[in-house]
């Protein structure tokens, strides 16, 4: 038996439903020495802005038990160079390419590098990280805090984006919010294609010998294992409420941790830091899928989704 394993964003098709998350896998070409690029579902890019950004003070990444903190910052080299350097390459993978986008004041920013992703063929879907806990003057953005940690922001941000272009439309959620269903609803009333959840939960750590913080922002994002849990737990959520995919990640390291996504209602799953410790991961948790397919009788990845026995 071949399990089927193609499962359906929108108008997009993933051969497979493993993606690699946005910021843990550079532009891919860092890891072609590794695995067969070309066999993955889906590559998220790490997330670009306008201008170039040179990311936060260093320390900004630290590890820490089950998982990691980093405040990069969203270093990125701007639109311009993404798309004159890294796009090239990524386009010659012929699978899908979502080009992950955010703002760094002003929310317009999302339908100004949209424009420009819109009348590129070979992107196959765009993703809202609306919900990166580490630039600086992100709690300028909605005057209370990140775009996603408000549903009438997350609202007027995706309606933006959705108005310029036909293009798949992910919206990626943070976890740091009290009720992220509530958020849901609003970007899929906005009009966006799917869902990508978890981002990092802000978090921190001392070193008690110097009395500093490890990272030089003091507050960071924490993924990892330790992490999935609650990630877990948001993807059931979500899913019981919205009609829309949820592309699940956080603290996936295996395919067990994955096979959790699923059962609690993601389509597909993005494997994040995971990379860092095993490049070969993704892939191998691919194959784990498939053997758990078969030796389950499985003959559709999509029944797994949202198969939780309560
Ligand atoms: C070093 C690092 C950089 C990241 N950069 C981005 C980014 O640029 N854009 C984004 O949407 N998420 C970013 N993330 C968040 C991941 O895409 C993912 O949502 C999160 O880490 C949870 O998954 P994980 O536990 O498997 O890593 C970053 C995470 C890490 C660890």
């Amino acid at each position: 038996m071949i399990p089927k394993l193609s499962v359906k964003i929108r108008g997009l098709t993933l051969n497979n439903p493993i993606m690699v998350a946005s910021g843990t896998f550079g532009y891919a070409e860092e890891f072609k020495a590794f695995i067969d690029l070309k066999k993955l579902g889906a590559i998220v890019s790490k997330t670009i802005t306008l201008k170039p950004r040179q990311g936060n003070p260093v320390p900004r990444t630290c590890e820490t038990p089950a998982g990691m903190l980093n405040s990069i910052g969203l270093e990125n080299p701007g639109i311009d160079v993404f798309l004159e350097d890294k796009l090239p390459y990524l386009k010659n993978l012929n699978i899908p390419i979502i080009v992950s986008i955010s703002s760094e004041k002003d929310p317009k920013e999302f339908v100004t590098l949209a424009r420009h992703l819109d009348m590129i063929k070979e992107v196959a879907a765009i993703e809202l990280n609306i919900s990166c806990p580490n630039i600086k003057h992100a709690q300028h953005m909605t005057g209370r805090g990140l775009i996603s940690q408000d549903p009438h922001a997350t609202y007027e941000t995706v309606k933006s984006v959705r108005k310029i272009t036909n293009k798949t439309l992910i919206t990626k959620l943070s976890p740091n919010v009290t009720d992220i269903i509530e958020i849901a609803i609003a970007a899929q009333k906005a009009g966006s294609d799917a869902l990508a959840l978890i981002n990092t939960i802000t978090g921190m750590s001392i070193d008690a010998n110097t009395k500093k913080p490890k990272i030089a922002m003091v507050v960071a994002g924490l993924s990892g294992p330790a992490i999935r849990p609650i990630a877990i737990r948001m993807v059931w959520e979500v899913y019981q409420k919205v009609k829309i995919p949820i592309i699940g990640m956080g603290g996936i390291i295996d395919a067990s941790s994955a096979l959790e996504f699923f059962i609690a209602g993601a389509a597909a799953i993005s494997v994040g830091t995971a990379n860092f410790i095993n490049p070969k991961v993704s892939i191998e948790i691919l194959e784990g899928l498939k053997e758990y397919l078969i030796r389950n009788n499985v003959l559709d990845i999509r029944i797994l989704t949202g198969s939780l026995k309560v």
